[in-house]
């Protein structure tokens, strides 16, 4: 645990990616009290064997992990959809979080990662919840939103894949989530950028995606269909629960 933590709290330091708190220890002593003492045995697998994985940077944190279990457990989702998937780990916080017949459409372009996490998966007895598409996600949803029995039918979405369409997502999303559903959108305040001036020196893919991060946000604020709330979990979570 010692090390696993230690290296945890590095990479944060590193990236400034997993937490945006401003202090390391605090952020460390969130994992430690609350995390990862009550963390599901196969999410720590999971969460172990993609950071031997060389996008790693990419796998939704600890924290947010548990925050999303929480979440779906409490709105009784039981229909819901994910976009980005990579090795799994908000996959299976939300399959663990949903009841035996609950659903879940997983959308990514790579499918090779998702096989990574596949076994755990199966192993915690969950992987029959998993609906995977593999391919981009806007043509998938394109098809969901053409037969209106789709629209208002997911409880939640999870947004976590090509920012640069997260617009282009929430203008099909909005029609398939029901009203009193949730979609979470995540990476909204996208390693600090949103609020770096424009010459920081900041990373190139950083820089590439906060105009469309920014973007989003500006246009979900006054969204009237949705409630908001962002978050400063993991890199952000903006939650949307629809209204109209
Ligand atoms: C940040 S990762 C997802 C992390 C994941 N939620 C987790 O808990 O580890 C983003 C993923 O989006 C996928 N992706 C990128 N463009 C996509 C697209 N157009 N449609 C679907 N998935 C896409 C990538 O292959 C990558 O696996």
């Amino acid at each position: 645990m010692a090390d696993q933590n230690q290296s945890e709290a590095g990479r944060h330091q590193e990236v400034g990616h997993k937490s945006l708190l401003q202090s390391d220890a605090l952020y460390q002593y969130i994992l430690d009290t609350s995390v990862y003492p009550r963390e599901p045995e196969p999410m720590k697998e999971l969460r172990e064997i993609t950071a031997k994985h060389p996008w790693n940077i990419m796998t939704t944190s600890a924290d947010e992990g548990q925050f999303l279990n929480m979440l779906l457990k409490l709105i009784n989702a039981k229909n819901t959809m994910e976009i980005g998937v990579y090795t799994g780990y908000s996959l299976l916080a939300t399959a663990l979080a949903l009841p035996e017949d609950g659903k879940i459409l997983a959308m990514d372009i790579n499918k090779e990662n998702y096989e990574l996490g596949l076994p755990v998966i199966q192993k915690a007895g969950v992987a029959h919840k998993i609906t995977f598409k593999e391919g981009p996600a806007l043509p998938v949803l394109d098809e969901l939103v053409k037969d209106e029995k789709n629209h208002g039918s997911y409880d939640f979405i999870f947004v976590d894949a090509d920012k640069d369409n997260y617009l282009n997502y929430h203008r099909r999303l909005i029609d398939l989530v029901k009203v009193g559903g949730v979609i979470g959108y995540d990476n909204t305040l996208w390693n600090g950028s949103v609020v770096a001036p424009p010459d920081a020196p900041l990373r190139k893919y950083v820089r590439y995606y906060r105009d469309f991060v920014l973007e989003l946000n500006k246009a979900l604020a006054v969204d009237p269909r949705i409630e908001i709330c962002m978050l400063p979990v993991g890199d952000g979570v903006t939650l949307c629960r629809r209204i109209s």
